[in-house]
């Protein structure tokens, strides 16, 4: 049986009480949103998905929910619509490169001031950093709320309070923390991004972002990098002015959306915090089973309580790729290798460019499957 260690990519499968409410909706009421009478179902759907999100991120108005093609498409929509001509913007030296590539081409071509702050090898950042690279031009932060290569937890409350001292408009990319880690958004950022296929266990192409109160109240500032029919306000060629429908132009992804309803329904009835607990286990278990394994070296921060369940690790003497294979071919383990999208990161440990094995952990995890891959790394 295969055993899957590459939850940080995208969740497996989805759990049987989602598959077989998609199945329902597939076979009945495959309408849009707006665009039909019946077609309300699917306003309903989105509704619904919308109250779960605000009750996982403990957001007040569902209606501050936008839904979107997934973590890249926010971030997109939310940098483009924020990083103006002539602004200062900071993100950190672990970005994926769903932030890294469109602040690099905004930088590229001379729109934007961009600064990298400076993060250590295993990933962790000192706010004392992000103060002093502080600008009296800066608009922007955009930050991860932890590394998809190492794993480890940034200071986003310090670092998100320390910007918006300065007014710096606040974007938290939570694609690998949203049902992994409890997450309220309160008074944290400006803006929450998160992806519906991983640790929310929703569709691909399922995801969106969450605005706070105050950058709803203003979400005028933010530009439209997409606009379209919505079924709503239809007379005017402008895009309507309210949430969501202000950044949801186009027909929804409402599979996805149902997708992210009933599986976030379910986290929520399970408990985030028990999430995080039984996977941080996961962590503990597979980091202290490495401290025995000769020629094997975990990147990223060492302590479980400091990091997603996200272990990279650099093999001697062997290329990662090669390790991954081996561990597929021989012990029917699926890993990633390589540098996870994600070449700032491995900037940051050192394992730029050979990249690492990545080992990430989630819903159909065991123990047995733990001691499994340790042993398979123990015989390489
Ligand atoms: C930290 C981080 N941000 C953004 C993304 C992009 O997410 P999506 O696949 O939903 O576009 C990923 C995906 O791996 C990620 O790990």
């Amino acid at each position: 049986m295969k055993m899957y260690a590459n939850y940080a990519a995208t969740s497996p499968a989805l759990s049987a009480a989602v598959v077989k409410e998609l199945c329902g909706y597939l076979g009945e009421t495959h309408l849009n949103a707006g665009r039909n009478f019946e077609g309300l179902e699917a306003g309903t759907i989105a509704l619904r998905a919308r109250r779960a999100i605000a009750r996982l991120f403990d957001v007040s108005d569902p209606l501050r929910v936008v839904f979107t093609g997934g973590a890249t498409q926010s971030l997109n929509m939310l940098i483009h619509g924020l990083a103006w001509e002539g602004c200062h913007v900071l993100a950190t030296g672990v970005e994926h490169n769903a932030v890294a590539r469109p602040l690099h081409k905004l930088h590229k071509n001379g729109v934007i001031q961009l600064d990298w702050l400076r993060c250590d090898p295993d990933g962790s950042l000192d706010t004392g950093r992000l103060r002093a690279a502080i600008k009296k031009n800066s608009r922007l932060l955009v930050m991860t709320h932890a590394s998809n290569v190492l794993g480890t937890i940034l200071p986003v409350n310090d670092c998100f309070r320390i910007a918006r001292e300065y007014g710096v408009f606040t974007v938290l990319d939570a694609a690998q923390t949203g049902g992994v880690l409890p997450l309220a958004m309160g008074d944290c950022c400006d803006a929450l991004v998160f992806a519906g296929h991983k640790g929310l266990g929703g569709l691909a192409g399922s995801g969106g972002f969450v605005l706070g109160k105050a950058a709803a109240d203003a979400s005028g500032g933010i530009r439209q990098w997409m606009s379209g029919g919505t079924g709503s306000a239809s007379a005017s060629l402008d895009m309507p002015d309210f949430l969501p429908d202000r950044f949801e132009p186009g027909t929804q992804n409402t599979i996805g959306i149902l997708s992210l309803a009933a599986s976030i329904e379910e986290i929520l009835r399970i408990g985030v915090e028990n999430i995080m607990k039984r996977e941080q286990g996961y962590t503990a278990r597979f980091l202290s089973g490495l401290g025995e394994i000769k020629n094997v070296s975990p990147c990223g921060t060492r302590d479980p309580a400091r990091c997603v369940p996200i272990v990279s690790v650099v093999v001697r003497g062997r290329g990662a790729g090669e390790v991954s294979r081996l561990l597929f071919e021989k012990h029917d383990i699926i890993t990633r290798s390589g540098l996870h999208c994600s070449p700032l990161a491995h900037q940051s440990a050192g394992t730029f460019p050979d990249g690492t094995v990545r080992f990430s952990f989630g819903r159909g995890t065991t123990e047995e499957g733990v001691d499994a891959m340790l042993e398979a790394l123990s015989t390489l």
